[in-house]
């Protein structure tokens, strides 16, 4: 086994176990860890800290990913006094009370974004690396597993790595990857990618093997996906995304093939990328962050082409169907550093369908995608951002009601702006979509309210909307009771209100 994983034979000394290697990792230090939306992620390493912290006391650690770790490692961690700082992203119930409580602090951020701004800091930003792999070369090069997140920035900013090695991962992954960083600001050329099948790079993280202090072994698959089969609800919002696409192709503005999607994380996301199944497109591609099992399904259906991402997320018996058709997939999948399958500069020039999903929006079409009632962090922006800003159609979709109908996801003003009303083309209900593009702010609000708001909540937002009219001004608002829905959710568990109140 290790023959064939670890191929650079003068490495084998480095090889020990999670509780010694963890001897690396010092109170206080920063620490770079592999793992995008629970794939790729170390599995040892966060149960050695937490056993570390549990004899030596708390670590304070600063920790950076990719995106979210499965496992429950951010639970651990958080629970266990391994994790004073976190970014960028997370969705565990436990690191999200704790970072509600404030004990561990969170910097939420785009995802694209972190390689760039550790790039920028002297040194090394990162005290250690630990990078999930299938197998080290002969160079020492490093081959992720089913993600490369921030694992070629980390490797590359960091002081001492600490490799995975994770037999569990089938060694045939190898040559999915595609390791292309850009270079440092002000000597930097465009990055050359023109279409999304395009390799730039190398199928391994090039480090030098010097720095390779430790090789632990796990045997592990990832955290299967957490995604929820389509329901009603999320069916209605894939039918009315498919029309409009069908809408935009009639129209001439889209052929057939669309233009490359991406999809967000979730059980919305997951359901609209399958609704496409049932379309007559052909051709599709997909330049987006994570591959769920949707995409495996339109992949094996001849709908989609070719899928680059920076993940592959998947339920225990699709990932059995990857690893089993590893060859059958091979030409029609990539996977890059989430700084290329995110990079503003690609977005923008392969004019990507950004489909992603919101907690809540408003009348004018800003959204929250992060904030519970405006002060509770949910998971983070993600790459929702990377996409939203810069692609050719921006689309955020939601079920209009939350709670068994005590919030509507449609409000007069959202309690916290992630996207700005000028990032946001198209808006999806179960109710119906709002095509925002070229409307003014009046324009919008009749639109949503129309089309995308519960019956539930209609009357009270339609008031609103022509009280707040009668006040004037470019985007209406009735400034005092803009979040009083949410203050009264706050108060009575619910956003219904008795005409009285209204
Ligand atoms: N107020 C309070 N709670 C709300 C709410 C609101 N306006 N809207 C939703 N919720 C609750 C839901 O009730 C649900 O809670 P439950 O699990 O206790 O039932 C939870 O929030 C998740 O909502 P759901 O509708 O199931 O959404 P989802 O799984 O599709 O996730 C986001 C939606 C916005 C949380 C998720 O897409 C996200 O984190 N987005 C930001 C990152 C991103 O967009 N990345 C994309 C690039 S990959």
């Amino acid at each position: 086994m290790w023959q064939n994983r670890i191929r650079r034979t003068d490495l084998h000394s480095k090889i020990m176990t999670a509780d010694e290697a963890v001897h690396y990792i010092r109170a206080g230090m920063t620490v770079g860890m592999s793992g995008f939306t629970r794939a790729g992620d170390s599995k040892a390493m966060p149960v050695a800290l937490a056993n570390k912290a549990a004899h030596y006391g708390p670590l304070h650690l600063t920790l950076l990913t990719g995106a979210s770790l499965g496992n429950d490692s951010d639970g651990l961690m958080s629970q266990s006094h391994v994790l004073a700082r976190r970014a960028p992203f997370q969705v565990d119930a436990t690191m999200r009370k704790h970072i509600n409580e404030g004990k561990v602090l969170f910097y939420d951020m785009h995802l694209s974004e972190m390689a760039e701004q550790l790039r920028s800091e002297p040194g090394y930003p990162i005290d250690v690396a630990v990078i999930e792999a299938i197998a080290i070369t002969e160079e020492g090069h490093i081959i992720p597993t089913t993600s490369v997140g921030n694992s070629a920035s980390f490797v590359h900013q960091a002081q001492h790595i600490i490799v995975e090695l994770n037999s569990a991962m089938p060694v045939e992954l190898e040559g999915y990857h595609d390791v292309y960083m850009p270079g440092p600001r002000g000597a930097r050329e465009p990055i050359p990618l023109t279409t999304v099948e395009q390799r730039l790079g190398q199928t391994a993280i090039a480090v030098d093997p010097a720095r390779i202090v430790a090789i632990v072994h796990t045997e592990q698959l990832d955290s299967p996906s957490t995604a929820t089969p389509p329901d009603a609800e999320t069916q209605g919002i894939a039918q009315h995304i498919v029309s409009f696409l069908e809408q935009e192709v009639a129209a001439g503005r889209l052929d057939n093939s669309l233009l490359p999607l991406q999809v967000g994380i979730g059980s919305i996301a997951n359901a609209v990328t399958q609704g496409l199944l049932e379309s007559e497109f052909k051709d599709l591609e997909m330049y987006s962050e994570v591959l769920q099992d949707s995409a495996f399904h339109l992949l094996d259906s001849g709908h989609l082409r070719f899928a680059s991402a920076s993940s592959i997320t998947l339920s225990a018996p699709m990932m059995e169907h990857f690893f089993n058709n590893l060859e059958h997939y091979r030409d029609r999948i990539v996977l890059r550093p989430q700084e290329i399958s995110n990079h503003p500069e690609v977005v923008r020039r392969l004019g990507i369908i950004a489909i992603n999903a919101a907690l809540e929006f408003d009348l004018y079409g800003n959204v929250n995608s992060t904030h519970v009632s405006g002060t509770k962090m949910m998971n983070g922006i993600g790459g929702s951002g990377d996409f939203a800003r810069n692609a050719h159609l921006s689309i955020f979709v939601t079920k209009s009601l939350a709670k068994g109908g005590d919030i509507s996801r449609v409000v007069p003003m959202v309690s916290h702006v992630d996207h700005c009303e000028h990032d946001v083309d198209i808006l999806v209900t179960e109710q119906g979509l709002a095509d925002l593009r070229g409307l003014a702010p009046r324009e919008r609000a009749a639109l949503i309210i129309e089309n995308c708001v519960h019956p539930d909540y209609r009357a009270a937002l339609a008031d609103y909307f022509e009280r707040a009219c009668l006040r004037g001004g470019h985007t209406p608002h009735v400034l005092e009771e803009a979040l009083s829905w949410h203050q009264r959710f706050e108060e009575t568990n619910s956003m219904r209100c008795t005409e009285a109140v209204l």
